[in-house]
């Protein structure tokens, strides 16, 4: 059986740059909360007419092609994570399989939301396991401002989620290779309605009507308080998980990449582990919460910064709305 390594990883984020003080004009926050509660400075939105999650996704995906040393021609498959999809029909896989201009390969889009990157990367390296595919691109790209309600009302969320894509290339590799060495998925979906948006919706006499729209209901929703206290327990259950799975300790662990939900969330864990600071990656202080986004993003990053060496014990770990939640341990 084959393993899967990252081979590659890429990252694009808007040009546009959004401060705390420029949200406390939107709505009733200011930058001490902001920071004080989130440990963000600013974020980057997307512009209308400018950015799309294709155009996002397909940057990121070019910069992990190019560092991966592979060509568009050689790329098998495509796992696509977002719940911000350009269209409502069909998923952002085809529109990247498109703009790419990758002969018929497939596309599979996933939409589990902050774990989302971790289950599509999990998908792509079973698919590499039992040898069905050698590369295939995963991506986590979103649009989460347009989303945002920017009224008092919705502050505790539009003060954290923010825009960006993120690629890597994951590929075959011998079984006494780095790589992928054990994934972790879990759900409870008893919690859905603490962390989601309604519309549009299939369910209802149409999908978006104008009492839709004047109830909010395209808006995030996010009862944030209950979400903070599920992802601190499952954070650091489903990190212990991987790490007993695979007989390993938690000072074995070199580099920690957690989604960025909140940079307390990661303190928190960072701080149960006992992990140094060189040890945990963190970027939400100046790029917000991008949900599928966050990790490939800070992977590019913390490659560029020479954060990641082959041969590397990395934890990646998410929880979000669902709830799911989810890890991958890997050796660089
Ligand atoms: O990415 C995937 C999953 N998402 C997460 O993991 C997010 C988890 N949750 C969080 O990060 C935090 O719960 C938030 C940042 C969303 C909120 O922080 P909090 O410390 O849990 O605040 P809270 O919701 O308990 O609100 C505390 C107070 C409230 O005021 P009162 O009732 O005490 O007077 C809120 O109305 O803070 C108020 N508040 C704000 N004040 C200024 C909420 N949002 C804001 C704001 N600016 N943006």
């Amino acid at each position: 059986m084959n393993r899967s390594r990252i081979l590659g990883a890429g990252h694009y984020v808007p040009e546009r740059i959004v401060t705390n003080q420029e949200l406390s004009e939107m709505m009733n926050t200011n930058d001490e909360w902001i920071v004080e509660r989130t440990g963000i400075h600013e974020r980057r939105w997307f512009t209308p007419g400018v950015d799309t999650v294709n155009n996002m996704a397909a940057k990121a995906s070019r910069m992990a092609m190019e560092r991966a040393g592979i060509e568009p021609s050689e790329v098998d498959f495509i796992v696509f994570a977002t719940i911000t999809s350009d269209y409502f029909l069909p998923g952002n896989g085809v529109l990247l399989q498109r703009e790419l201009g990758l002969a018929n390969i497939g596309a599979l889009d996933v939409k589990n939301a902050c774990s989302g990157f971790l289950y599509a990367l999990t998908v792509a390296d079973q698919f590499i396991k039992t040898g069905m595919y050698r590369k295939i691109l995963v991506v986590g790209a979103e649009i989460q401002s347009s989303a945002l309600d920017k009224s008092d009302e919705g502050r505790s969320s539009a003060v954290i989620f923010a825009d960006g894509a993120g690629a890597v290339i994951l590929g075959a590799v011998g079984q006494s290779e780095p790589g992928i060495l054990s994934s972790h998925l879990h759900s409870d979906g008893a919690f859905a309605e603490e962390l989601y948006c309604i519309a549009p919706s299939s369910s209802g006499e149409v999908r978006l009507s104008q009492e839709m729209i004047d109830r909010g209901d395209f808006f995030v929703k996010m009862n944030g308080n209950t979400v903070f206290k599920h992802a601190i327990v499952r954070f650091m259950e489903v990190i212990n998980e991987a790490l007993n799975h695979n007989g390993y300790t938690k000072d074995e662990i070199d580099l920690l990449v957690p989604h960025q939900a909140n940079l307390r969330i990661s303190q928190y864990v960072q701080q149960k582990l006992e992990l140094p600071d060189e040890k945990v990656f963190n970027n939400i202080m100046y790029l917000g919460n991008t949900t599928a986004g966050t990790i490939p993003i800070a992977l590019s990053q913390a490659w560029e910064q020479g954060r990641l060496k082959k041969g590397d014990l990395v934890c990646l770990a998410a929880f979000g709305s669902g709830f799911a939640w989810a890890s991958v341990l890997l050796r660089w």
